[in-house]
């Protein structure tokens, strides 16, 4: 049976020839489908003599398995193949070095804003909140601040356009009234926020932070107004010696009002540019709180007193980080920003 024989290798070459998983069902065809050559070759057993018959139809079945045998191991290779090629593109260098995943960071000004909430919370202070768009009453009214006070001209404030006494705020001062409007002394609170204010240059932007302090009991000092501050400064500086100084001055709702200077955390009071060589640092306003202020709020004036104080807190990150230009912290610059990581 030469004939099925050379079928057999005719069909094994034809397989391996082929690469392709769809070309080899084709040829598989040729040799095994309804009019295959085997197939025929099956089909013309019945024109033999019966023992001719037997003979030949067991060659021809023994070259079904070894051309179906050919057909799997062909079958096999092709798709190790493809698998094979389908790794080597896909194939990760385990050995390349990671890029890393770059970490973002806490703002200066939020470092220094969760600092002082940790320094005044360790001393009994909770941490209140308001709005950044206030009505005229918060803001000034109740704050005791007199209807041509230059504070409420358009110079200094941003009004709101068609909403007649909303503004944005102008200090974290509207959040003592709001907060005192709600709670009953003894109150002991500091209020971190965003204030707005028609001024712009390198120590002024018009949307800078306040942080609002304010204690009412009924024997609040002045003398704790100087102990509390001063400690905390001491504290968010490190620096057991700093001193601090309180200077006469104004404020409608405080009465008597004070300014506070620090000494100089750069020369420690020697005089430097940064001080413009005062040794001293202006860093807050303050007093005791005025008696109309409690009466705006329904707080008995005769009875409890305290004090308030609004500080800066760009100003001392600036000077924690030794910052020059207050606008580093808004102009948004990573270059400037990933330095605090
Ligand atoms: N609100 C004042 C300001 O913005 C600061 C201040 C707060 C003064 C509390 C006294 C008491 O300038």
């Amino acid at each position: 049976m030469t004939n099925v024989d050379q079928l057999v290798s005719q069909a094994t070459a034809e397989f391996a020839a082929i690469a392709d998983a769809a070309a080899l069902e084709q040829a598989k065809a040729r040799y095994l489908g309804k009019s295959g050559s085997l197939t025929e070759l099956l089909k013309g057993l019945g024109k033999l003599a019966p023992e001719e018959r037997k003979q030949a139809g067991a060659a021809i079945n023994g070259a079904k398995e070894r051309i179906e045998a050919a057909l799997g191991a062909r079958r096999e290779a092709i798709r190790r193949g493809a698998l094979e090629a389908q790794l080597k593109a896909e194939a990760l260098d385990i050995t390349l070095p990671g890029r890393g995943l770059p970490t973002g960071g806490l703002h200066p000004v939020t470092r220094t804003l969760e600092r002082i909430e940790a320094l005044f919370r360790s001393i009994g202070f909770d941490v209140a909140d308001g709005p950044e768009i206030e009505d005229d009453f918060h803001n000034f009214t109740a704050l005791n601040t007199p209807e041509n006070h230059p504070a409420r001209s358009m110079h200094d404030t941003f009004y709101l356009e068609n909403a007649p006494g909303l503004l944005l705020r102008t200090h974290t001062s509207p959040i003592q009234v709001r907060y005192m409007e709600t709670h009953k002394p003894p109150i002991r609170i500091i209020a971190p926020g965003r204030v707005y204010r028609v001024d712009s240059d390198a120590t002024h932007s018009p949307m800078f932070h306040q942080v609002e302090g304010l204690w009412i009991d009924e024997n609040v000092s002045f003398a704790d107004l100087k102990g509390v501050f001063t400690d905390f400064l001491r504290n968010f500086f490190e620096k057991p010696d700093l001193r601090t100084r309180f200077r006469p001055s104004f404020f409608p709702f405080t009465e008597p009002s004070a300014e506070i200077d620090m000494s100089c955390v750069f020369c420690d009071g020697n005089g430097c540019r940064v001080c413009s060589h005062t040794g001293w640092l202006e860093i807050a306003g303050s007093g005791m709180v005025h008696p109309n202020v409690l009466k705006a709020v329904g707080i008995d004036s005769e009875k409890y007193i305290g004090f308030a104080f609004g500080m800066g807190p760009d100003r001392l990150t600036m000077l924690r980080y030794g910052v020059n230009d207050l606008r580093l912290f808004f102009d948004g610059d990573l270059r400037f920003l990933a330095q605090f990581k």
